[in-house]
């Protein structure tokens, strides 16, 4: 093997990045290998060699080459180093008993951030007040209303235990579209889906209105389960930044001049992660390049109904232009697993039939319950939580003000569930991380929310799934972190 086979193979690390050296070392190799770009037999570089090539420990070439081994892509001989494994044809990998399964797969498109968001979220660690997931506070609680809804819908059970149409409980479609006239937004019952949550209206939207390597325009930052299931996808992001008026729609007016991305993912009330809302003037606008560019909106709306006052949905503003997606997701819980979708006729069947593939139907069960609770608990329970999540975020900034040094810079846009912080040039988020945890604080560091680079300035706090109580003491400990990084 000429030394520059596996030169040409090697990646250009990124050394800011999430993803750990070892791994883009291990991806670059592997794909190189599955393409047949390092043939069978191919002697790999010994570590020590490679490793200062690419500037690197030589520890962390050895755990790239020790995944590689793992896969039966590579194998180790003492004293005559690593080799691609025989079996392998260039561009295509034998699939034979003699060639492991999982190592003829097609390239898994997930990334990393998935993975450490899973394990950010699943970290609960006694006396760690971790402002990390974006789950609605325990108090006010629905729970006591919504148990005598189920109970209510249990006495028909041959029905509520029955699968239900793909499209929904009828009674469920019908509220919701009330709801939605309500906010502004005329959508007819027959043109809602009720979804196994939002998440899957994301998948539906991004199978159905796309095909891998379309470009799309996203917010940056955005939503990272989004994000996640874009990359998925094999679809491409075009960022557009977010101010405190929402997205900047002249930046989607510059790309739509010479570019025609398959759709527009836009949050643009109560934004995950800067809680922004979208100015009137820039909603007028954005529906009205879409419309002349023939490009549908996607508006994600989880966090609409909690604003004060607010602004009607895009998708009032142009039904034809907008596919809306909503959840009860945190207005009542996320394990409850409902959300919902509101589309042009037009392209309904497509996103039914998708839906239908994914999992037949929604809950009804819970559906119906949900339905009963709407008539019941459901209005009361938001007018509380709005008060709450109000109250949670002037205890916050009051927090802020006293234990963080003002270089610390805060969205001022509040209402919803997070609060995002840009850090000063000399704190970054994942060290502070760190830190914080050591003093028993944790949060979401910023690069998941990026679809490309960018973040590592960035963090956002869930003021939500900690108690009241919790606010200040868990800032006051992200306090001391920033402290003793700036020492
Ligand atoms: C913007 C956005 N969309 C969708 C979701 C997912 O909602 P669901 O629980 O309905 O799948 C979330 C949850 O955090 C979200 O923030």
């Amino acid at each position: 093997m000429s030394k520059i086979g596996w030169l040409g193979a090697l990646p250009d690390l990124d050394r800011d990045s999430i993803v750990p050296l070892y791994r883009q070392i291990y991806e670059a190799l592997r794909e190189s290998i599955l393409a047949g770009t390092l043939p069978e037999s191919t002697r790999l570089p010994p570590e020590r060699t490679l490793a200062g090539h690419l500037d690197v420990n030589r520890s962390t070439v050895v755990h790239a080459y020790r995944e590689l081994v793992a896969d039966g892509l590579i194998e180790q001989k003492v004293g005559s180093g690593s080799r691609v494994v025989p079996q392998l044809r260039p561009g295509q990998p034998e699939r034979s008993a003699s060639v492991p399964w999982w190592v003829t797969l097609p390239p898994w498109r997930v990334g990393e951030f998935p993975t450490i968001l899973g394990e950010l979220a699943a970290k609960q660690e006694p006396g760690r007040i971790s402002f990390v997931q974006g789950v609605a506070p325990d108090q006010p609680s629905p729970l006591g209303e919504l148990a005598k809804s189920f109970s209510r819908v249990a006495s028909d059970p041959r029905f509520i235990l029955s699968y239900g149409d793909s499209e929904g409980y009828e009674p469920l479609r019908n509220a919701i579209s009330q709801r939605m006239a309500l906010r502004g937004a005329r959508t007819q019952p027959k043109d809602v889906i009720v979804l196994t949550g939002s998440t899957q209206g994301i998948m539906v939207v991004a199978q159905s209105l796309a095909e891998p390597g379309d470009e799309i325009i996203v917010e940056t930052p955005s939503y990272p389960g989004a994000l996640q299931i874009f990359q998925i996808c094999g679809l491409r992001a075009i960022p557009v930044p977010v101010d405190e008026d929402g997205m900047r729609v002249d930046h989607v007016e510059a790309i739509l001049r010479t570019r025609r991305p398959r759709f527009i993912y836009t949050m643009p009330s109560l934004h995950n992660p800067t809680n922004v809302t979208m100015n009137a003037d820039r909603r007028e606008r954005l529906v009205t390049l879409a419309r002349r560019a023939g490009i549908p909106i996607i508006e994600d709306d989880p966090y609409g109904e909690l604003s004060q006052g607010g602004h009607p949905p895009l998708v009032g503003l142009a039904p034809d232009s907008v596919v809306y997606l909503s959840t009860f997701s945190k207005t009542i819980a996320p394990s409850l697993r409902v959300g919902w979708l509101a589309a042009p006729r037009t392209i309904l069947e497509r996103l039914l039939l998708r839906k239908q593939a994914l999992d037949m139907a929604t809950s009804l069960y819970v559906q119906a319950a949900i339905s009963d609770y709407l008539e019941t608990g459901y209005d009361a329970h938001v007018a509380q939580l709005r008060v709450e999540l109000r109250l949670r975020r002037e205890m916050a900034d009051a927090a802020i003000a006293e234990h963080w040094p003002s270089t610390m810079r805060t969205s001022k846009a509040g209402g919803g569930f997070y609060l995002w912080v840009t850090t000063p040039r000399e704190i970054r988020a994942r060290p502070l991380l760190d830190q914080s945890e050591r003093l028993g604080a944790s949060f979401l560091f910023g690069e998941p929310f990026f679809a490309s680079s960018g973040g590592d300035h960035n963090f956002r706090l869930a003021l939500t799934p900690v108690t009241r109580e919790q606010i200040p003491e868990g800032i006051r400990r992200i306090g001391k972190a920033i402290a003793s990084i700036r020492q």
